[in-house]
């Protein structure tokens, strides 16, 4: 039996407390279609350096797969289905069943076809919004999926109600998101920076996932499903070169959301001088421990 590696340490969940701000950051669904994914950059980047730079070697599909229990013919829906990365890796286990991929940006969703074109198993991909699936049938699916999406969703109370009348009874709505303090270092390093830049107060936010994150989705999701279940993981991602960490930290995280919406207070030279200041605090944590560690408290509500 493998046990789940453990990488926080009591200094580290004491520099969460100083580090992390209460209030977050809130995104529309219009700036997440029309800015984050009209094209697949974002996610390029997230996917590549999550599985990369990843220590624990079961992966976040294999985290997936076991807490889906699939036996292979299950018709699944997956909300905000992005470039269809988790769906390649699922499919195999779905060889006589069916994939419905949904997804408001069209971009990603041209993507997530592609991607799966040809194969065995029936996909369908419709544009749209979670929080709107009148175009579903009722009980139509045995797995419902939200991976790392459910933070853009306009209407969450339209959007569970939705998913328990598309849900067969017996089925799972797996929804899986982080702890606000998921990824610590890279926000410590984040904000050290803006502090030394004197930077506008509205940058010191927190993840938007903190609208429905590991810590209050319990609370969030009972009124609407029997039992919710949490599972939670971790990993640590180390980096040994500044390099792929800087592209995590511009393009998959807009610095840490401070590039994501634009503001004319805040131009190319201000975030190069950003940059700077996050590298060479990257650069001193590779020279004394011999990487940059980035610590994810990550997890999944199995809901039924
Ligand atoms: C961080 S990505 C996650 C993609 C995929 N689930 C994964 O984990 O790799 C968030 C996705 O949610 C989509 N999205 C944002 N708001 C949405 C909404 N209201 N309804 C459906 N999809 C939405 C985005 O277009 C994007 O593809």
């Amino acid at each position: 039996m493998t046990t789940e590696p453990d990488f926080r340490t009591p200094a580290l969940d004491a520099l969460a407390q100083q580090v992390i701000p209460r209030e977050h950051f809130v995104f529309s669904a219009e700036t997440a279609r029309d800015h984050f994914f009209n094209d697949t950059r974002m996610l390029d980047a997230k996917q590549w350096v999550h599985n990369a730079f990843r220590t624990n070697p079961k992966s976040m599909v294999d985290h997936m797969i076991d807490n889906l229990r699939l036996a292979g013919g299950e018709d699944l829906l997956d909300l905000g289905c992005g470039n269809a990365f988790i769906l390649e890796h699922l499919r195999p286990h779905l060889a006589t069943g069916s994939i419905t991929g949904l997804d408001i940006a069209p971009a990603v969703l041209t993507a997530a076809a592609d991607r799966l074109r040809g194969t065995a198993t029936p996909c369908t991909w419709i544009e749209g919004s979670a929080d709107d699936l009148s175009m579903l049938d009722a009980d139509a699916f045995d797995r419902v999926l939200a991976n790392y999406m459910i933070h853009y969703v306009p209407d969450l109370d339209r959007c569970f109600t939705e998913v328990r009348r598309v849900m067969r009874p017996g089925g799972i709505f797996h929804l899986t998101t982080d702890r606000p303090d998921s990824m610590l270092e890279m926000y410590d390093v984040h904000f050290t920076a803006l502090r030394a830049m004197n930077a506008p107060e509205h940058l010191f936010k927190a993840t938007p996932k903190g609208r429905l994150s590991l810590d209050n989705g319990t609370d969030l999701l009972s009124p609407y499903f029997d039992d919710v279940e949490k599972v939670m993981w971790q990993d640590q991602l180390r980096f040994t070169e500044p390099g792929p960490f800087m592209e995590f930290y511009r393009v998959g995280h807009n610095h840490c959301c401070a590039s994501s919406e634009p503001d004319q207070r805040l131009d190319e030279a201000f975030f190069a001088e950003l940059r700077g200041r996050v590298r060479e605090q990257v650069v001193a944590a590779i020279a004394a421990y011999g990487y940059f560690a980035v610590t994810k408290v990550t997890g999944t509500f199995l809901c039924r």
